[in-house]
């Protein structure tokens, strides 16, 4: 009977409890956007609409199929030049991407067709003046670079473990008749957020381990979703039964009973 010594939430004051759900109402608006980036910046990569696994292996551990350069001339470029020449470039991709085929009538294709935009004057798009930033279009997809991944790994560490530290501290208040469901809601994110982070960097040794980046991001945001629920649930609208009641005060014989 650990539950006891913890205040339920209908013995917090109104302020408190507008206090935690402001708090994890605006956090939940957070994770919302962060699953719409998500899906944004990972469901084209396999060229099938809908996230999946196979989009999340591709971003982290490449394509080993094609390249950017052949990627976009197959997507958002290929009405930048006619179907015959576009044939020819993805051809010399697949060739190796030798420099000689490029300085003999290749060279002629993109300065016609893409280095009006594709120029070194225009910072925000790779240059494709030359046959060395052409080259960096065409070298293989590895994924994401590992210093990319020490980056977004140290945000997430240190975001994640706050958003979770937060939210299982409301969700402390709440009433499970099992003791055990709610201490694996509070655990299950702080164990999914290393194993989702290490899967980072071992898909891009062995693939398979992109089922445990979306497994445990699934796992993640399922507890999220519940201490959520259930938090705003009981603090608002649930009655604790009366022989739980007792308990708590019980456990508080200096708090008077109404
Ligand atoms: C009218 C301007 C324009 C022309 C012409 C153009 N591009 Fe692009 N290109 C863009 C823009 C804008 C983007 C970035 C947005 C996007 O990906 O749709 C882009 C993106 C790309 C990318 C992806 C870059 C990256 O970092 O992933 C490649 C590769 C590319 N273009 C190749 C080409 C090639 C090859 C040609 C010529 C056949 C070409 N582009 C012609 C405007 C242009």
């Amino acid at each position: 009977m650990n539950q006891r010594f913890t205040l339920h939430f209908s013995h917090l004051p109104v302020v408190q409890r507008l206090l935690y759900t402001g708090a994890i109402g605006v956090l939940s608006f957070g994770y919302l956007f962060a699953m719409i980036y998500i899906f944004e910046s990972h469901h084209n990569r396999d060229g099938k609409p809908g996230l999946s696994v196979q989009d999340i292996v591709i971003a982290y551990s490449g394509s080993k199929t094609g390249t950017k350069l052949e990627a976009a001339l197959k997507g958002p470029m290929s009405g930048m030049l006619p179907a015959e020449e576009n044939v020819r470039i993805i051809a010399w991709l697949h060739e190796g991407a030798k420099q000689a085929a490029y300085d003999g009538d290749l060279k002629n294709i993109f300065n016609d067709r893409c280095i009006t935009c594709h120029n070194s004057r225009n910072p925000h798009l790779p240059s494709l003046e030359s046959y060395d930033g052409i080259k960096k279009m065409a070298a293989e997809d590895t994924g994401a670079d590992i210093f990319t991944l020490v980056r977004v790994s140290h945000i997430h560490l240190f975001g994640l473990t706050f958003i979770f530290f937060v939210v299982s501290m409301v969700f402390i208040h709440a009433y499970l008749r099992h003791e055990w469901l709610k201490i694996t809601l509070i655990v299950i994110p702080f164990v999914s957020i290393i194993f989702d982070i290490l899967s980072w960097y071992l898909t891009k040794v062995y693939q398979p381990f992109a089922w445990v980046v979306v497994g445990s991001g699934a796992l993640m945001g399922l507890s999220f979703a519940a201490q959520v629920l259930i938090s705003l649930y009981q603090m608002w609208f649930y009655k604790l039964p009366d022989e739980v009641q007792q308990q708590f005060y019980c456990a508080m014989p200096q708090r008077n009973p109404r």
